[in-house]
């Protein structure tokens, strides 16, 4: 973000204080700051009482001794999936709806707690039968449909471990993330539903697994959901639906220890290969169905939520499923894109649902303002109480529209600030609490610390911008990098680390800029490292250079996250093809090769908005990629200072090809 957008979103004087009637209904109370200032481990310790049923109660809160690796709750134990299920039956809530779910085609399924509960039971007789048990992890490649959940859970049932891998993703980085984790069974379907039409996913599995080299891999089971044609590998494929219809509609939910693995979440770091975040049980779970009920103000009884994320994100896996149905929330569940098979089927499934509590990203809010408010208004969104915003920073332009557009101008908007990493939301306001700000974050909710420092440590006084950090652990912290302690440390551990003995205090690095206005509110201002944010989805620099130059027309590549008005960051690549290459395509077939090798490779979302064939990139005299001036002259500005460069005319001559 440039200095001078920073300066205008500071100026932004709107303030919307919460309406008496919201607070005097509200879940969050005022004294939750004071409490947790008061006590932090105690607070947090009431909380995973309080939300969660242990079916061993634990005795100590936090285990920071061999930091930065934390324990929460370790003498303790629970069940995952009985906390999301069946505690809700046992109280008589088996009647209530877990799911509303709809399909694009506009198909639809709806299951109780007592029916989901069901389903999940045998769904984990099921795994019990192809030998998964504690510890083994299980990938899962599916759409947006009923199952997603009800295999998320019945891994979880029997204590083993999902990495949940979004159906975007191509076969390779399906191949890459299963034999990282050493996945024995892979869950997909034959395909899905998006914009229309059936997307294969099976195909996808079966291209994944055909790759060089052995795979850990021992069956694939595979829901019927696009009925598209599949190919068959007898004796490792088998159908979902002809292995579960003989099990056993019980199965007792064991306990295990507090920091069982739960999941492996791939996330995309600086460097090219994707980094498998590793959360665990007890924490996570009571930081998630905390902010859950808290940030979205939820009364489990009366509201309908619908977060419209896609399980294969870290917010599908803690804001569609963990958070809201550890907490017994009714959800709505959909399959499609926004848009199809009308520009209005969002609202359509607000009004349908009477949904009143709706959590999105700014770039969904940016694109229909964009296609003009007559659309939801055509809508009856009358049920709605309460908006949330994750991602990316959300400008005041489009929080606004998005509280009197789609909630009628009265209903509050959270923005909340989070990463996989952080496991759940860090940084939000609390509705019926604090008074909203457009565009900023906020407040760390209560019970997490974190502050803005310089590059050398200092906390920044207000007025003033620097980095991100968290101060203290908090319970759905990641516990680390799969197969990769080094990294973990690396990564997130060792920029603030000061002091020795028991002086000792590191800090978590978020990889975040941010800023405190003058009453110490944050304004998150995107990353700091070569990561970049297109829709909300993480991306990396270096993964998609690595990916262009494995194709044969590639000598050079560098990629930046160019502004894009809809998406917030858009990928443009710069390349210069080989000499030997540069007769087989012309630079328009070339970059039309590129962005299309680019998607196969990683997945549609990486695919570059536009790849520029260029015959020499700017370097320092080291040799770095000089990827600001390139990010100038993607996003059509004048050239900043190019006094390092080796050879400044090589910046004069790609701004002259591009022009
Ligand atoms: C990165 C994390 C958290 C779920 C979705 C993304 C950016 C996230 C906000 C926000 C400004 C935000 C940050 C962060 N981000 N939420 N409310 N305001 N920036 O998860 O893929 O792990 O990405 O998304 O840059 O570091 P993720």
């Amino acid at each position: 973000m440039s200095s001078t957008s920073i300066d205008s979103l500071l100026h932004e004087s709107r303030r919307f204080p919460p309406s008496d009637e919201f607070t005097a209904g509200a879940v969050a109370k005022a004294d939750l700051y004071a409490r947790a200032e008061a006590d932090r481990l105690g607070f947090w310790a009431d909380q995973a009482r309080d939300l969660l049923h242990w079916h061993k109660p634990f005795t100590q809160t936090l285990d920071w001794t061999q930091a930065p690796f934390a324990k929460w709750f370790a003498d303790g134990a629970l069940n995952v999936a009985y906390n999301c299920l069946d505690r809700h039956v046992l109280a008589g809530h088996g009647d209530r709806v877990a799911l509303h779910w709809e399909g694009e085609p506009g198909d639809s399924r709806t299951l109780t707690y007592a029916e989901l509960t069901t389903e999940v039971k045998r769904a984990a007789n099921l795994l019990a039968s192809l030998g998964i048990g504690q510890g083994d992890r299980v990938a899962i490649y599916l759409p947006v449909i009923p199952e997603a959940v009800i295999a998320m859970l019945a891994v979880a049932r029997l204590g083993a471990v999902h990495s949940v891998v979004f159906g975007g993703f191509s076969s390779e980085s399906l191949r890459a993330r299963i034999d990282d984790a050493q996945a024995r069974l892979v869950i997909t379907a034959d395909g899905g539903w998006r914009k229309g039409k059936v997307f294969p996913l099976k195909a996808a599995v079966d291209g994944a697994l055909a790759s060089d080299g052995p795979t850990s891999v021992e069956h694939v089971l595979v829901v019927r959901r696009g009925e598209n044609e599949v190919a068959w590998t007898e004796g490792r494929d088998l159908w979902w639906h002809e292995e579960i219809a003989p099990m056993d509609l019980e199965h007792e939910a064991k306990a295990f220890e507090a920091e069982n693995p739960l999941f492996i979440l791939y996330t995309s770091g600086t460097t090219g290969k994707p980094k498998g975040i590793l959360h665990t049980s007890g924490g996570y779970l009571t930081h998630v169905a905390f902010t859950h009920k808290n940030v979205f103000d939820l009364h489990p009884e009366t509201d309908v939520y619908w977060c419209t994320a896609d399980v294969g994100w870290i917010t599908g896996h803690s804001y569609v499923v963990y958070g809201p149905l550890a907490n017994g929330a009714t959800q709505v569940l959909y399959e499609g894109t926004p848009d199809t098979p009308h520009p209005g089927r969002w609202w359509e499934l607000i009004e349908k649902y009477k949904v009143s509590v709706f959590y999105t990203a700014p770039t969904a809010i940016r694109s229909f303002m964009k296609a003009g408010r007559q659309i939801p208004q055509k809508f009856d969104l009358s049920s709605l109480r309460l908006l949330g915003s994750v991602g990316e920073p959300i400008n005041p332009e489009a929080w606004i529209w998005y509280r009197d557009i789609i909630g009628g101008g009265h209903t509050p908007v959270v923005d909340t600030w989070w990463q996989t990493e952080t496991g759940g939301i860090m940084i939000s306001a609390l509705p019926g609490i604090t008074t909203l700000k457009p565009g900023s974050a906020q407040v760390p909710l209560p019970g997490i610390s974190v502050d803005v420092l310089t590059d050398d440590g200092q906390s920044v006084p207000n007025g003033s911008g620097g980095l991100l950090v968290v101060t203290e652990p908090w319970p759905g912290m990641l516990r680390g990098i799969w197969g990769d302690p080094e990294r973990f440390i690396e990564t997130y551990w060792e920029k603030f680390d000061t002091g020795e003995g028991a002086e000792r205090r590191r800090m978590y690095f978020a990889g975040d800029g941010a800023r405190k206005d003058e009453d110490g509110d944050l304004w998150l201002l995107g990353r700091v490292d070569d990561v970049m944010n297109v829709s909300g989805h993480r991306l990396s620099t270096a993964e998609i250079e690595s990916a262009l130059v494995s194709h044969p027309y590639v000598a050079e590549a560098a990629v930046v996250g160019a502004s894009d008005e809809t998406t917030g960051q858009a990928v443009v690549a710069f390349v210069i093809v080989k000499a030997s290459q540069a007769e087989v395509a012309t630079a328009d077939e070339a970059s039309a090769i590129l962005r299309a090798h680019v998607a196969e490779q990683i997945g549609a979302i990486a695919r570059p908005r536009q790849v520029f064939v260029v015959n020499e990139l700017p370097k320092t005299r080291s040799g770095k990629i000089m990827r600001r001036l390139l990010r100038d002259v993607a996003e059509g500005r004048e050239l900043g200072d190019t006094t390092t460069l080796t050879d400044t005319s090589v910046m004069q001559i790609i701004t002259e090809k591009l022009k």
